[in-house]
């Protein structure tokens, strides 16, 4: 039997163990459904607040329920760990770290190498090592291929390497980790096919595909298309401004259209740690291969520039009651970057906020899943949301469009409202 066809088998008989680096809003959800389709996994995270936390069977992962997640570690299914020693216990390894941007926009991959590092100290024949962190096309072949083929080992013999993006959309009740289709690019032909392999139990649907790079794109493509139909409907909602046509209107007739038409909704900007972040390592790619991507830097102005529009709204909206933005008091409604979540990362309300705050208007905030955060030194705390604190604004921004709000008691209460995501109750 070849190291493949053995490692297979494992995986079919869930003999094979899991080891998952990086247990944040992807890490975690997977080492779940794996746990629940018969795998042992072992989490392994640089924290040790992390680590203990879900030791002690809690998760700090909003849709990964406490339940589940304790019956994981109540029966041995999981277990975490900061020892990065024992990652040669584990079959196959999934690597989900942060892949953020540097202080000039430029892909920060240093959390990539510190994995495939700890990684390759315990590499040993018949393992698998599969990359889910969103990156740049080339990564997967350029970095960790030779890093792991240092060892001596040779992929495709001796161990796999593949290439599998995580398409995980935090607060979705529809879709989840098990139900979204999973694409796989492998170095190899036997990288796929072990990869698909250790997957299958836990995902519904794999989507092989010829090569790493082209797993790597995939990811890129999908949240590439997201931020320039958003920067679209964006520049649309300025432009129905200018035209003083209801820009939700036109975008809800768009949409009766049957086909060639798919609906994205104008907002205050983007958030989390995709949208915004990823298309920046698709740019830095070409950059370097003298190709400029238009798109990518025309939707990423647009979409920055809508948090400037949503507080020129402010300022019309108070101007209505003959106040001035300075000294005039604004509730935040939802700090999130979107609905039903508690990530700040990268949200459009801090930077509404500090532009509010710029012009001098003293701001609160409200989210019932974000209690308090700091941004640049200060720190703010979540006011309780009654008729008599919305009352108690000038103004009312909703920024985030939580289904628990009752929007009705804010338009009823409120001042002066602006909506940037059109939940407010219309008038017949
Ligand atoms: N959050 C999402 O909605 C989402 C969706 C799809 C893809 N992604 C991608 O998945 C990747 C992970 O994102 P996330 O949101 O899960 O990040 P996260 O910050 O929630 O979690 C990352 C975890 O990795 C740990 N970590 C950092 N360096 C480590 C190391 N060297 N060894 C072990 N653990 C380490 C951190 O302590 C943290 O717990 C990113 O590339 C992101 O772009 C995220």
């Amino acid at each position: 039997m070849t190291v493949a066809d053995d490692l297979i088998r494992k995986a079919e008989s869930r003999e094979a163990r899991f080891g998952i680096v990086g247990l944040g809003y992807v890490g975690l959800p997977l080492a779940v459904e794996l746990a629940k389709a018969g795998y042992r996994v072992l989490g392994y995270d640089i924290s040790q607040r992390v680590v203990d936390g879900l030791n002690s069977g809690h998760s700090h992962i909003k849709d990964v329920h406490d339940d589940d997640f304790a019956a994981a570690v109540r029966s041995g299914h999981f277990e975490a760990t900061t020892d990065p020693g024992r990652l040669g216990e584990a079959d196959a390894i999934s690597i989900c770290v942060p892949t953020p941007l540097s202080k000039f926009k430029d892909p920060d991959v240093s959390y990539i190498v510190a994995a495939t590092d700890a990684v390759k100290k315990s590499l040993r024949k018949g393992q698998a090592i599969i990359l889910e962190s969103t990156t740049y096309p080339g990564t997967t072949r350029e970095i960790m291929l030779p890093a792991l083929e240092s060892t001596g080992l040779s992929v495709g013999n001796d161990f796999f390497l593949a290439f599998s993006p995580e398409r995980v959309d935090p607060g979705n009740p529809t879709y989840g980790t098990r139900n979204t289709p999973k694409v796989v690019g492998g170095i190899t032909p036997d990288c796929v096919r072990v990869a698909t392999a250790l997957y299958a139990p836990a995902i519904d649907t794999l989507v092989p595909v010829s090569t790493t790079e082209a797993a790597e794109l995939v990811k890129l493509l999908e949240n590439t298309f997201r931020s320039v139909n958003i920067g679209l409907v964006n520049e649309m909602a300025i432009v129905c401004d200018k035209l003083g046509v209801d820009v939700w209107e036109v975008i809800e007739a768009a949409a009766t259209k049957p086909f060639g038409f798919m609906k994205f909704l104008p907002g205050p900007g983007l958030g989390g740690h995709c949208i915004p972040i990823d298309p920046h390592y698709l740019a830095w790619k070409m950059r370097g291969l003298n190709y400029k991507t238009r798109f990518i830097d025309l939707a990423g102005e647009l979409n920055t520039e809508m948090p400037l529009f949503w507080v020129r709204k402010v300022t019309a909206a108070l101007n209505s009651l003959s106040k001035a933005m300075r000294g005039s008091r604004v509730l935040v409604l939802g700090v999130a970057y979107k609905r039903d979540i508690n990530d700040l990362r990268e949200s459009p309300a801090l930077d509404i906020i500090r532009l509010l705050e710029d012009e001098g208007a003293l701001v609160e905030y409200h989210d019932p899943y974000v209690p308090q955060f700091s941004e640049n030194g200060h720190s703010y705390a979540s006011v309780p949301l009654t008729p008599e604190s919305v009352a108690a604004a000038d103004c009312v921004v909703v920024v985030t469009d939580h289904s628990c709000i009752d929007y009705g008691m804010i338009k009823r209460a409120a001042r002066v409202v602006v909506d940037t995501r059109h939940v407010l109750p219309r008038d017949a």
